[in-house]
């Protein structure tokens, strides 16, 4: 999950998701995930570990983001980017992302995205030899999730638990 608030309306809706599916949530917004450096002045931040785990633990990684400016969040390009520490240093981790899955999931306040939007995911997936199982988009308003938006969840629910 990567909204730059961690109870807002990007993590209601993947709380839903989570009762659908059982996948755990990793809350980019509570790490300490430095940008991209060239450098890799910022290798002893939260990504080297978190990485780390996630790529040992899991077989789908579903990408929740909010819609910010009519792309994904901050927060989720910093993760996006970091994941090339893996291809430049310790590339066996990276590599393990290879016959992955991934999957995505945007949020706003209307049944309105960007017919762009998936692309840095879907693209980025092909990249790295992983599966893209494809994606949806919630929306959240008052605080609610409509009957609309939790039928296309659980329909999404069913793609990515396969
Ligand atoms: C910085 C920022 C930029 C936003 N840009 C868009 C946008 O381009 N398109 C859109 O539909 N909603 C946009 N929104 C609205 C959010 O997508 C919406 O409020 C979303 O539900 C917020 O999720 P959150 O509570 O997890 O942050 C923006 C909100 C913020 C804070």
């Amino acid at each position: 999950m990567g909204s730059s608030r961690s109870n807002g309306n990007t993590a209601q809706i993947v709380s839903y998701l989570k009762d659908m599916t059982g996948f755990e949530i990793v809350d980019l917004n509570q790490k300490d995930i430095g940008f991209f450096d060239y450098e890799f002045k910022n290798r002893e931040d939260d990504f080297n570990f978190l990485f780390k785990g996630i790529v040992q633990n899991y077989e789908t990684i579903v990408f929740a983001t909010p819609i910010y400016w009519y792309t994904m969040s901050g927060v989720m390009k910093t993760f996006l980017d970091r994941i090339s520490d893996f291809l430049h240093k310790e590339k066996d981790f990276g590599r393990m992302l290879r016959g992955k899955n991934m999957a995505m999931i945007s949020c706003s306040n209307s049944n309105d995205r960007p017919e762009e939007f998936p692309m840095p995911f879907s693209r980025s997936a092909a990249y790295l030899g992983m599966k893209y199982l494809g994606d949806v988009h919630a929306w959240v308003q008052n605080d609610t999730l409509s009957a609309e938006v939790k039928e296309k969840i659980d329909a999404f629910a069913l793609t990515i638990k396969q």
